[in-house]
């Protein structure tokens, strides 16, 4: 089930199944044009599957927003090691709620996806990692997958192929950095979740130091419709290099947040507005985070004009990320939203590398100081310069992904942090001058 009302608006390609009776069944799936892809990709070759991928514009959904097909194209197919095909399930990020809507009402649509991949690369083996507390998603990927064992669609020569593909589920502990691909495929290897270094890329090596095509579940979820209907009708969809439609996730201060499939591209204000009918209480908008919570806030004068694609937001400077936008409404305290935000990603940071360790500890610490009253003047250029110093210096982009929104909050609302040192002084004493956490930042 879905957990809004649908809106007319939304263009339901990846979601056309979410409401049917049944949703979620290996009939349903059957019933809907489930394993026509697979079934057209086993009479192609890797190089048409990946020119068609190519020629969709499908850009990776799990934050960064890489080229499906060119990522495809990297994995190497003569090296005489397995090859595997991962699903990042890990849905961590804060905003964001879309894969487990997948998992829970379209799992045979992930698994399709998967098996095209897996054929591309002639593997025989793939995982689905899915957050430790997807209780809920774990058990329905895990009924479909037994569900497509004991019709066929899983094991031992498919469509009288010759090629086996086995598929298992693997379920991670709640940590955030274990998203991240590299920590990923260490947590699923039984090791410590930390990241590995960069290059070589999983595509290479990847899972048990072989290639490995490892893709977020809404990404593979978008590759069987693209199969069946080719890569320049989804392409059509959305604007140029941001082909198709994307799970939108809405929170925040709007009368009906809630995850909508829109076309890539789609209005922001339009979203507001039309789908999420308004601003909550009839608010003025303040804010937007686009794409999930390490996205760099956008002050509503940036907001007017935006469109919804992966370049219109980076021109903006800030990034689709992950598909969560977060909806800030004229009353919202952005000094307590930038402790919040950097109080996930200090529990959250795995450790591992000392500027995202201690940077996001720094951060919490400053800015939690600063929320309570006891900040200082310097505290807000400090603060800056904590985030400037984690930038691209840390191991993997948790650091970064703590670094940049804390840049963007200090940055669009400097004024309000000043207002709220103003304000605080008058009511409480500095009580730090000379503290000796002053001297070591
Ligand atoms: C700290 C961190 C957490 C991440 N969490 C997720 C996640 O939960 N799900 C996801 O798909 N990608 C996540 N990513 C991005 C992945 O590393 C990777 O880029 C993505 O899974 C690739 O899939 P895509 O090309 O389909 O987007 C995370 C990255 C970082 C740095």
């Amino acid at each position: 089930m879905r957990y809004n009302e649908p809106s007319p608006l939304e263009v339901r390609v990846i979601s056309q199944r979410f409401d049917l009776p049944n949703a979620g069944s290996l009939d349903t799936y059957l019933a809907n044009e489930g394993y026509v892809a697979i079934q057209k990709a086993v009479g192609m070759t890797p190089e048409a599957i990946i020119d068609e991928l190519k020629a969709s514009s499908l850009r990776g959904r799990g934050g960064a927003g890489f080229p499906t097909g060119m990522k495809w194209s990297f994995v190497p197919r003569t090296t005489g090691k397995p090859t595997y095909v991962i699903c990042n399930s890990d849905e961590s990020e804060p905003g964001t709620c879309k894969d487990r809507l997948l998992m829970e009402n379209d799992p045979h649509q992930l698994i399709e996806g998967m098996m095209i991949a897996a054929w591309t690369i002639k593997s025989n083996k793939g995982y689905v990692f899915i957050r430790g507390e997807y209780r809920h998603q774990i058990e329905s990927v895990e009924r479909a997958i037994a569900e497509a064992y004991a019709r066929g669609y899983l094991g031992k020569n498919l469509f009288g192929s010759g090629w086996d593909f086995d598929l298992y589920t693997h379920t991670g502990a709640g940590a955030y950095e274990c998203g991240e691909e590299s920590a990923l495929l260490e947590s699923l290897e039984g090791k410590r979740g930390i990241p590995r270094l960069k290059p070589p890329f999983p595509a290479v090596v990847g899972a048990f130091q072989s290639p490995t095509i490892l893709n977020n579940c809404e990404t593979f979820a978008s590759v069987p419709v693209i199969l069946r209907n080719g890569g320049a009708w989804y392409a059509a969809l959305g604007t140029p290099k941001n082909g198709g439609t994307r799970l939108t996730c809405v929170s925040g201060h709007v009368n009906k947040p809630g995850v909508y499939e829109l076309p890539m591209g789609f209005p922001l204000m339009r979203l507001i507005d039309e789908v999420c009918g308004g601003m909550r209480n009839g608010k003025k908008l303040k804010a937007v985070i686009p794409g999930g919570s390490s996205a760099p806030v956008l002050r509503a004068d940036e907001c007017s004009d935006l469109l919804l694609d992966f370049d219109s937001i980076a021109k903006a400077k800030s990034m689709a990320g992950s598909g969560g936008l977060v909806i800030l409404d004229e009353d919202t305290d952005i000094v307590a939203v930038a402790l919040r935000t950097i109080k996930f990603y200090a529990h959250e940071s795995c450790g591992w590398c000392i500027p995202c360790r201690e940077g996001t500890t720094w951060l919490k610490k400053v800015l939690g100081r600063f929320h309570d009253g006891n900040g200082i003047a310097s505290d807000i250029d400090l603060i800056g310069q904590l985030a400037d110093n984690m930038m691209g210096r840390t191991f993997c982009a948790l650091g970064d992904a703590a670094a940049m929104p804390t840049t963007g909050f200090i940055t669009k609302f400097r004024g309000e942090f000043e207002e709220y040192l103003a304000k605080s002084q008058g009511v409480v004493a500095p009580q730090r001058a000379g503290s000796p956490e002053l001297v070591v930042v």
